[in-house]
């Protein structure tokens, strides 16, 4: 019993101490300023381990947990997460139900313990149809942002109830409407004027390196499809979201590292 935990304890110290170093090499490379994360796969997760669905969005939940860590450490400077699309409106009511409770429940935790973005100076934004939410919901929204507000080092946007076309739209609209207050001297629309009226502008985001689809789908499914531009780097992997961790991770850095070096020796 004293030597199995004896034996528990140095393993853990050691995998710990193999993790620290491993992130600190990768760190010493570029790393992306802004990396995406279509979370996908967590019912699949839920009936592959017979779970629940519920299960395997919780589950999720603490993957996300982890790999926003994972991404703190390495200094990646924002981090978006497809929590939840517009279009998950139209799941059963139950699984619905069940998604919102876990937003409440883990963004009220985070303004009770918000260790973690505080350790790394990370600012929450909620990005999206908020006024969607329930009213419970948007209230521990208005919290966890509150309570992160002065946070500078770091992003984390939590796209919930959110789609690529409703931003875009949102945002030609918002832009047509400022134009059209200074009719006198309209001057054409650009595609920064576009761009400082997107949602995921209102943390100044910096411009996104790279997405992650995992599950094995490759399509982007109405997520950040205005930010992936030409420099975007697309990367798909089998795994299902709640099984994602830094050993998937570390082949996607290392890709973005090549790719980087590569196009930083064809300039010069
Ligand atoms: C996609 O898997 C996942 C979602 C629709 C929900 C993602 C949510 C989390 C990971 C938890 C996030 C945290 C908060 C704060 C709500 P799927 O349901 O489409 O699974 P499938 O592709 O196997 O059907
Ligand atoms: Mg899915």
């Amino acid at each position: 019993m004293f030597v199995r935990r004896g034996l528990r304890w140095l393993r853990e110290k050691f995998t710990s101490k193999a993790r620290n170093l491993l992130l600190r090499v990768l760190a010493a490379g570029p790393i992306p300023r802004h990396v995406a994360f279509v979370m996908d796969g967590n019912r699949r997760y839920a009936r592959m381990n017979h779970k629940k669905i519920q299960q395997g969005h919780t589950d999720g939940f603490i993957a996300l947990r982890r790999m926003l860590e994972v991404c703190l450490r390495l200094n990646v400077k924002c981090v978006s997460a497809y929590a939840f699309s517009i279009e998950n409106f139209k799941r059963s009511p139950e699984e619905v139900d069940a998604l919102m409770g876990l937003a409440e429940e883990k963004l009220l935790e985070l303004c009770q313990n918000g260790e973690l973005l505080d350790q790394y100076g990370v600012r929450l934004n909620v990005v999206g149809r908020r006024e969607l939410l329930p009213e419970r919901v948007q209230r521990a929204v208005r919290k966890a942002e509150s309570r992160t507000r002065h946070n500078k080092q770091a992003i984390f946007n939590l796209c919930m109830p959110y789609t690529s076309r409703d931003e875009i739209t949102t945002a030609v609209q918002s832009t047509v409407r400022n134009a059209l207050k200074e009719i006198d001297e309209l001057d054409p629309i650009t595609e920064e004027d576009i761009d400082a009226q997107l949602m995921t502008s209102l943390g100044s985001s910096p411009p996104l390196d790279v997405l992650i689809r995992t599950s094995g789908v490759k399509r982007l499914s109405d997520f950040l499809l205005w930010q992936c531009c030409e420099d975007t780097q697309l990367q798909f992997t089998s795994t299902y979201w709640p099984d994602f961790g830094l050993f998937d991770f570390i082949p996607i850095i290392l890709d973005y590292q090549r790719k980087t070096w590569s196009r930083r020796v064809s300039l010069s």
